[in-house]
Order: C-alpha cells, then structure tokens, then sequence
C-alpha cells in the first residue's frame, strides 16, 4: 500500500451517478424515491446537490461523470476516540491476561498503560509519525475522513507535545481531519508516584496552556478511574480547561461507577466514553447537556468484559450513541471501524441504523464536528463513500471484511474503485 499523500489525489469535482443512498445519513435536496438511483454532485470541494438521478439541474449538466456503478453512497466515516500515536506494544500483556491476569493487575504491576509511556518517550517524533502512519492508512482505506487522535503516552510536557505534534502531521499528510486530544491525565507517570496532586497540578499549570497555546489542543481528556484519576483531580482539569475554553470529554465508568459522566456533563463534555458502568443520573446528566455516549466494543471485547453499557436506557433517554475503535496498544489493538460497528450490534444489541450513526453522524458530533462530517449534504465539504454492497446492512453484517471502497475526502478521490489502475496508482 502506498502512503496516502494529499497533493497527489485528483478532485472529485463532478457527477456521481448512478448511486443509491442510505436513508439517514444523506440529506437529499430532492427526495429520492426508495429504490430509484441518485446522483450526488460535488463542485469546488463541496457537496453542491444531491437528489434523483433523473433530475440533475441543468446547471450541473456540463461537468464531468463519475461512475458511481450504483454503489451505496454515505457519509465519511469519523473514527472519535483513538490513542493512534504511541512507541511499541503490548502483545505480552495480551499474552498475561490469556493465563489470568487482569488489566488493573498489570497496571498496578507496572505494565499497563506506563509500559508505552516508557516506548513513547524513547521514540522520536519522526519514528512515531512512521509508526503511526500505517495504522491511520488502514483506517482511511475504509473509508475514515475525520479522527480524533489522543496524547496520554508522553506524559510530560516534552513527550505530550511531541504526540500531539505527530497527530496534526498525519492529519496534513494524509488530507484528514484529525482533532487533537490532551489527554496528559490518562496515568500517574513513574517519577510522580505517589504524588498524583503534584502531577495534576503541572498538568492544569504548565502542561495544558502551553499545549493550547501552540495550538495543538482540540479538547481535554481525563481518564477517571480508581487506577487513575480521582473525581476530584478530574473536576481540577475540567476547570483548567474551561478556564482556556477548551472542551471537554471523559474515559468514564469503565471499570466501576465513579460518577464521572454526571461531572463531565456539568462541564458540558462533548462526549463521555467506555461508560459500561454508567449510573441513571449519568444517562439524565448526558442528555440534559446533549453529550454523546462513544461505545468502545473494541476494548469491551480485549478485556472479556461482561459489564454491557446501559444501551436501552441510553436510547430511551434518546443520548445519541457513537462507536469508536478506540485504538491502543493495551486494550484494543483494532484498526476497523467497520468491524467496530459489527461489535456493537452483535455485543451491544444496537441496530443497524444505530450502529452506521454511531460511526459517521454521532461519532461527528462526538468531536465537535457536527457541521463538516458525518452527513451527506448540499453545503458540507465532500467527504464521502462508495460502497460495492447491495444493502446498508452489509456494512455491520461483515466480520472483518473491508469492502473495496472509493472514498472522497477533502473533496479529493483518495481512493477509487472507479477508474482504472494507472489513472489512480497512487492510491490503490
Ligand atoms: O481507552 N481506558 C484508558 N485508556 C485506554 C487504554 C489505554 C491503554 O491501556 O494503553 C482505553 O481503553
Ligand atoms: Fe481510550
């Protein structure tokens, strides 16, 4: 697989047709009759039309047709929690908890999350982006326009801006829309323990504002847990960034009810993640703030968990539901949102609507990026794809296959199915 590289693609200016359109996740202009062929125009890097195939308006006429072979059009996928950037892995671990161990044991232990601190750290800035770039590539063949991409490895001002810095380089190599995640709180570093007071402090005071101030902060995170960090040392950093007017997102309730979700909501997070052990005042707090809830199966799966988030009271409350790869190198070493999406229907009962608006519309809003992504429509820039399925449920139904896709992004073709090789040898 070549590297993606944004100044090579082609524009996508154009008409795409004959395409058919997944109800939901496309705002026609004109409806488009179930069943009948669509057409899908993009013009300057953005969705100028979209509607029947039979009633393109005259104005479109002239320029050039793009084969849509009748493929399933949707939006860009939004992969909205991921810790993409790290040194080595954790195959070991894996390894330790097939013969008993647990994730808070290994963490306690000294393994854990600190264990790709130590590897981050080592690694340069230009070895992180080499090892990252591949893992991003794997999830933009599938169709992934925007990410969100988390620091927490570093753990110092040095190794968290050295992180940060490698994400919004993928993001322009790639063409990619990538928010940036502070997520200095994620563990207590080695050379703090027993201080965590003295760490969250540097994190509030030095770490984060010379972080925002470089401009490379989109949102703060915290990992709220008993092996990590208090409600109290949470609500610190929640303040700290409402005092920079960053947003604000929590890694809550995965391992025990610690209430985080009700306080991430008080400070109006864009969304609260993991949340198997999310209480009722969680799910009320959430949507009276209109947080999103990102389901992480990836990680419900890796750890054989058997504590299932409160999926029915979550959309009986109407909290809208993203889905995420969440990946890391400890507890979800996944790189397919697609498969994601399988997981959460099969593990988590969502249905299939749910789970193709938990990977683009409320996976965008998860990020803050409910205007650019996540909804094929008339305005928006185009990012978009093209599926080689009959049924929108084939896109949840496979395990583990990647269809071959072409994917619009930045309304560029990063990839194509459409033309033949040598026009797109880039990309294929
Ligand atoms: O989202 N829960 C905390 N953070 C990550 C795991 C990180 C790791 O184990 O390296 C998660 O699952
Ligand atoms: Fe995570």
């Amino acid at each position: 697989m070549t590297p993606y590289d944004c100044k090579k693609m082609p524009s996508a200016d154009g008409c795409w047709r004959p395409v058919r359109l997944v109800e939901g996740l496309v705002q026609p202009d004109v409806p488009v009759p179930q069943g009948s062929e669509a057409c899908v125009v993009v013009q300057a890097g953005k969705i100028a039309w979209i509607g029947p195939e039979n009633a393109v308006p005259a104005a479109y006429a002239t320029l050039p047709v793009h084969d849509g072979r009748h493929m399933l059009v949707t939006p860009g996928l939004v992969d909205c929690h991921t810790h993409l950037v790290y040194g080595g892995e954790r195959a070991n671990e894996f390894a330790m908890r097939l013969a008993g161990a647990s994730y808070e044991a290994i963490a306690q232990a000294g393994g854990g999350i600190v264990s790709s601190v130590k590897a981050t750290r080592e690694a340069s800035e230009d070895e992180l982006f080499a090892l990252a770039l591949p893992r991003l590539q794997q999830l933009l063949d599938e169709g992934v326009c925007a990410i969100e991409i988390k620091s927490g490895y570093g753990l110092s001002l040095e190794h968290e801006r050295k992180q940060l810095r490698v994400a919004r380089r993928l993001g322009a190599h790639c063409g990619v829309t990538v928010r940036t995640t502070f997520l200095g709180a994620h563990a207590l570093p080695p050379e703090y323990a027993g201080c965590s007071q003295a760490y969250v402090d540097l994190v509030c005071e030095e770490m984060l504002p010379a972080l925002v101030a470089e401009g490379l902060v989109d949102a703060v995170d915290v990992f709220c847990e008993r092996i990590a960090f208090s409600l109290a040392e949470t609500e610190q950093i929640f303040q700290a960034a409402q005092r920079l007017q960053v947003p604000v997102k929590l890694h809550a309730e995965q391992l025990s009810n610690m209430e985080g979700a009700t306080l991430a909501a008080r400070y109006g997070a864009l969304s609260c993640d993991h949340i198997e052990h999310l209480s009722a005042t969680g799910i009320a707090a959430m949507q009276a703030a209109g947080t999103v809830a990102v389901l992480l199966p990836g990680a419900f799966y890796t750890l054989r968990d058997t504590q299932l988030p409160p999926i029915e009271a979550l959309r009986q409350a109407g909290v809208p539901m993203a889905v995420s790869t969440d990946h890391n190198p400890g507890t979800s070493p996944a790189l397919s949102v697609l498969l994601m999406a399988n997981m959460a229907s099969t593990l988590f009962r969502l249905t299939v609507p749910e789970a193709l608006a938990g990977i683009t519309r409320h996976a965008a809003q998860a990020l803050g990026l409910a205007d650019a992504h996540g909804l094929l429509a008339a305005g928006r820039p185009a990012h978009m794809v093209l599926w080689p399925v009959q049924h929108a449920a084939e896109l949840v139904y496979w395990l583990g296959h990647k269809p071959d896709c072409t994917v619009v992004r930045q309304g560029r073709i990063a990839r194509s199915t459409v033309f033949p090789p040598q026009d797109m040898s880039h990309a294929l």
